[in-house]
């Protein structure tokens, strides 16, 4: 039996993500059945060794720290997956790169462009392989968008709709956490958070950016800080943008906590001249589709939207378990996401979303907060 390469990961933070990315890393041998590496969470650091401990136990990662330097400069270990607060990626990046790891930094790359610049040019000097994890890529409805559109299926693209709708910050009673707080989160708030994932999107389908004209939101300026006393709201919960792409497609973006009723709803709608596309992440198993070649007839036809059931239908190696027809959820894009990032390192090729891909993104986001500061249309 040939032996499998090892690749040890060093996890920094477990919280959501964190979790979400333990979850993904042991459960790749499942979804993806026999692989020619094995990936393991070696160690995990959180600002607490008794919580580190009180994970490894759980489960099962060998080594447990409360520094991430004890991860970055431990020779068994060959990646760091970055899963803390958005401020703290980018002084990581530049430690795991100087130690000569792969990185995989959850989204957005950081918390404002000089940093995010700085990371995918490092990245780009160094041989280590970066991603980000932007998960909603990994959708098999996603992928099926793509190559629709690839395939020509959609004409020109000429107008597009994102939204990524949550309701957490129309509870005032609810304390504020890092995600509301510019300093840990960036100036954007809800623009990074959110905004990013539906940006990211908007790239990967309708292409680059030429133009923003962006507008955010406080619906409740003050509400309890993290430590019990009244705190001002300083990083917006909503935001709006009007964007146009270099090809002149038009469109809008919405990024929003203040979205009363929505749960974890991701929408985009997408018009071209020959066809259109609709997906929700509520409904993550199906892309609708519509072909402005098929003709309406009288009763209908076969005209309108086809629901295309992408479901679990994945190319190999994943797509087997649980059943190609079986349906997937939220999870199954941070298991893809996690295996491309995985299968890059092993084959030593760069995927994508790399960390240019990543700043990009932040370049976006940098030009909405530049036009919602003096109101005017700003260049991307
Ligand atoms: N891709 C996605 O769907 C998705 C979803 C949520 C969050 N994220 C991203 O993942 C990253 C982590 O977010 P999360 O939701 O897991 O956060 P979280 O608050 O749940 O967990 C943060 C972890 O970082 C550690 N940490 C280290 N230094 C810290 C500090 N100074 N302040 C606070 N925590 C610190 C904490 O101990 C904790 O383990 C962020 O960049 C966020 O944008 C991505």
């Amino acid at each position: 039996m040939t032996e499998k390469r090892e690749i040890r990961i060093g996890l920094l933070g477990f919280g959501f993500m964190g979790k979400t990315h333990a979850f993904a890393v042991s459960n790749l041998p499942y979804y993806c059945g026999v692989l020619p590496f094995h990936a393991q969470v070696y160690g995990v650091a959180t600002r607490s060794l008794d919580k580190s401990m009180a994970v490894a136990a759980e489960f099962g990662i060998p080594l447990a720290v409360d520094s991430e330097d004890a991860l970055i400069n431990c020779p068994d270990i060959d990646v760091i997956d970055i899963c803390t607060p958005n401020f703290l990626h980018a002084d990581t990046v530049r430690r795991a790169l100087a130690a000569g790891k792969h990185i995989l930094c959850e989204k957005p790359l950081a918390d404002d462009l000089s940093k995010a610049e700085e990371m995918a040019s490092l990245a780009a000097g160094s041989d280590c392989i970066c991603s980000v994890l932007f998960n909603n890529r990994h959708l098999s409805a996603v992928r099926r968008a793509k190559q629709l559109i690839e395939e020509g299926r959609l004409g020109r693209i000429l107008s597009f709709d994102f939204r990524y709708l949550h309701n957490s910050c129309t509870d005032t009673a609810k304390k504020a956490g890092w995600k509301q707080i510019a300093d840990i989160c960036g100036k954007g708030g809800v623009l990074l958070d959110l905004g990013s994932h539906i940006i990211d999107l908007a790239v990967f389908l309708c292409g680059k950016f030429s133009k923003v004209t962006a507008k955010s939101q406080i619906a409740f300026p003050t509400r309890t800080g993290m430590d019990g006393s009244e705190w001002k709201t300083d990083a917006p919960e909503a935001f709006y943008i009007l964007a146009e792409t270099e090809s002149g497609a038009h469109g809008s973006l919405t990024a929003s906590k203040l979205a009363v009723g929505t749960n974890d709803d991701l929408e985009f709608a997408i018009y071209g001249t020959k066809g259109s596309l609709r997906f929700s992440l509520m409904e993550p198993n199906y892309l609708e589709f519509y072909d402005a070649d098929v003709a309406h007839e009288p009763y209908g036809g076969f005209g309108g939207f086809t629901r295309i059931e992408c479901a679990g239908r994945y190319p190999a190696p994943a797509g087997s378990f649980p059943s190609p027809k079986a349906a997937q959820g939220w999870l199954r894009g941070h298991v893809m996401g996690i295996y491309t990032f995985l299968n890059s390192v092993y084959m030593g090729k760069q995927d994508a979303p790399t960390f240019a891909d990543g700043a990009y993104v932040q370049r976006i986001m940098d030009a909405a907060l530049a036009s919602d500061a003096d109101g005017t249309e700003k260049a991307v």
